[in-house]
């Protein structure tokens, strides 16, 4: 009866020795040498090897609506905007009293200069808001060129107007 229990306990001593011993091995591997998983290397996991890493800041004419621009500018469009005017400029999932971005004509002026200004100063007295302080300017171009992909009532301005203004517009 005695040495059945002791031998009961022995193989319960195995299996807690065991356990211990892996939980340490494992804690090893966490501590020392697992590097975990950054947001970084994922979205650089993500680009084609060899590929330069896009960087909106370096893009000299952010509102001409190349590809990675419009890309960027979604995202950013997703983020802060998107709240009131919609997923897609719409107003679907926006609020009533926001502007349709998608049909209908521009209350504050056509084209990409006077959205700037718009997404630049905001509509005093209304719930539209300057973005002046938290989107760098080439962030609301980015967030214009997407808006021109959506919008029916597309901008007429110049693009060396567009330069011209940019050049001087913080
Ligand atoms: C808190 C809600 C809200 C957010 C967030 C918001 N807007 Fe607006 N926006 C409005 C409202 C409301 C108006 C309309 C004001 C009015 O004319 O009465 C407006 C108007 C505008 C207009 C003028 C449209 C026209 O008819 O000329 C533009 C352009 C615009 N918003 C772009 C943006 C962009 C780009 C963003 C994101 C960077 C943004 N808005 C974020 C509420 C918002």
């Amino acid at each position: 009866m005695s040495e059945n229990h002791d031998h009961h306990n022995q193989s319960g001593l195995i299996a807690f020795l065991g356990s211990m011993a892996f939980v340490f091995v494992f804690f090893i591997y966490i501590v020392f040498i697992n590097k975990g998983v950054t947001l970084d290397e994922k979205v650089q996991d993500a680009a084609p090897v060899g590929a330069p890493k896009f960087e909106l800041a370096s893009v000299k004419d952010p509102w001409s609506g190349a590809p990675e621009v419009i890309t960027a500018g979604q995202k950013l469009y997703a983020a802060n905007c998107a709240m009131c005017h919609g997923a897609k400029g719409d107003l679907v999932g926006g609020i009533p009293n926001a502007r349709n971005l998608v049909e209908g004509q521009w209350k504050q002026g056509d084209g990409l200069i006077a959205h700037y200004k718009v997404v630049q100063n905001g509509i005093p007295g209304t719930q539209m808001a300057s973005f002046k302080a938290s989107l760098k300017p080439y962030e609301r171009w980015a967030i214009l060129a997407y808006i021109e992909t959506l919008t029916g009532n597309k901008s007429k301005d110049k693009p060396e107007d567009v330069a011209a203004f940019a050049e001087k517009a913080d």
